[in-house]
């Protein structure tokens, strides 16, 4: 082999699961879509079941001690989100943490909606200024994403959720939940699951790292008196969702293979993940909020690389085999500009790299902003 192919790299950008754990996956998938066709035959093949595939709502519906009519299960969490940033009036106000999952921003603008970001701490929300933002705005929904934030990878105390859930409750705010991390924590304890009450939360999730990012498959749990009207905008959207996928899902899940799975998720990220805390702690240990204990991400903030350097800081980490980018399409519009004050905010991804490609990519990072002029 040459001496150009031997050069490391890491791409820190891309928060997809390892190929080993979807290769894990090929001969569940193969054998469950089969059983799942020839169970349900043309009932997952014809139009129908709008709202998700029954068996699985059910099963949902159960893991989350709700009546499964208020379950709506759909082309992944992503799909769901947009569904429900729909199916509010244009317009809305919607508060978000002050970094989130980009994707979902750029959504509800699509749609019209205003984006109020409020700060976070390494315990959740700052609820001081969340108290500010609801006497100040009218605002339709919070949104947040409690467990092994993304992309901060910051869990909320207990506490802090049910704060929220009690501001936004005493203001009439749709409180939304996006829970897709919460079965992925790595450090030997679980997380403390979201209690659901006739108002609400709302719960949001996805299969997509779970599972496997190709099966598409997320859901939201509702309201009673929001399923109707949430419902037709599905409906008039996308008819039904893919029911192959939800069947094998639901049989995945009924077998008790999918809890297996997960167990053998959490054990191959483990040393992913200390590796990146470990490394962060020994080279950045301002520049990031907690020690991660799951999820697929954490960010720092590269004090000195300042808005000038940004751009020659990102090519300089390519050019020696580090993909990262800067990550301002994730911080609410209102706080981009606090925020740039800190250095320049990155979010990591670990799930797919070995501990030693994570321990070199971050040491690399912290020698190139030493030497950048
Ligand atoms: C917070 C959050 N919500 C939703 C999603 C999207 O999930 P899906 O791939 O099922 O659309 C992701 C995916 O990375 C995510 O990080």
């Amino acid at each position: 082999m040459g001496k150009a192919s031997e050069k490391k790299s890491i791409n820190f950008l891309r928060g997809i699961p390892a190929e080993e754990a979807l290769s894990r996956l090929i001969p569940i998938a193969s054998e469950g879509y089969e059983k799942a066709i020839k169970r349900y035959g043309t009932e997952v093949l014809q139009y129908g079941h709008f709202n998700g595939f029954k068996p699985l709502r059910d099963l949902i519906g159960q893991s989350h001690q709700v009546d499964p009519e208020r379950v709506i299960v759909g082309n992944g969490g992503l799909e769901v989100i947009s569904l429900f940033f729909k199916s509010l009036p244009r317009g809305s106000n919607i508060i978000v943490e002050e970094a989130t999952y980009d994707r979902t921003m750029v959504d509800a603008e699509r749609y019209g909606h205003n984006l109020i970001g409020v700060e976070l701490t390494s315990t959740g929300i700052n609820l001081n200024q969340l108290e500010k933002v609801v006497n100040k705005i009218p605002a339709a929904v919070f949104y947040g994403i409690p467990f092994h934030q993304n992309p901060t990878g910051i869990n909320y105390s207990e506490e802090n959720r049910q704060a929220v859930e009690q501001i936004c409750r005493e203001k009439g705010i749709l409180c939304a939940w996006d829970i897709c991390y919460e079965l992925l924590r790595y450090d030997g304890n679980q997380n403390t699951s979201i209690t659901v009450s006739e108002w609400g939360p709302i719960l949001m999730s996805s299969f997509t790292k779970t599972i496997s990012p190709g099966t598409k498959c997320g859901y939201i749990v509702l309201p009673k008196d929001y399923v109707e009207h949430m419902g037709k905008v599905v409906a008039n959207t996308r008819i039904n969702p893919n029911l192959p996928t939800q069947a094998f899902i639901a049989d995945f899940i009924e077998s008790g293979k999918y809890l297996e799975f997960l167990d053998y998720l959490c054990t191959l990220y483990k040393p992913k993940m200390d590796a990146l805390n470990i490394s962060l702690n020994a080279h950045f240990p301002e520049a990031f909020s907690v020690d991660i204990s799951g999820g697929f991400f954490a960010s720092v903030s590269l004090q000195k690389i300042t808005p000038d350097k940004e751009e020659s800081f990102i090519k300089s980490a390519k050019e020696a085999g580090v993909g990262i980018a800067a990550a301002w399409d994730a911080v609410a519009p209102n706080l981009r500009e606090k925020k740039r004050k800190d250095g320049l905010f990155t979010r990591l991804t670990f799930p797919a790299y070995e501990p030693e490609e994570i321990q070199w990519g971050i040491a690399k990072l912290k020698e190139l902003e030493e030497i950048l002029p």
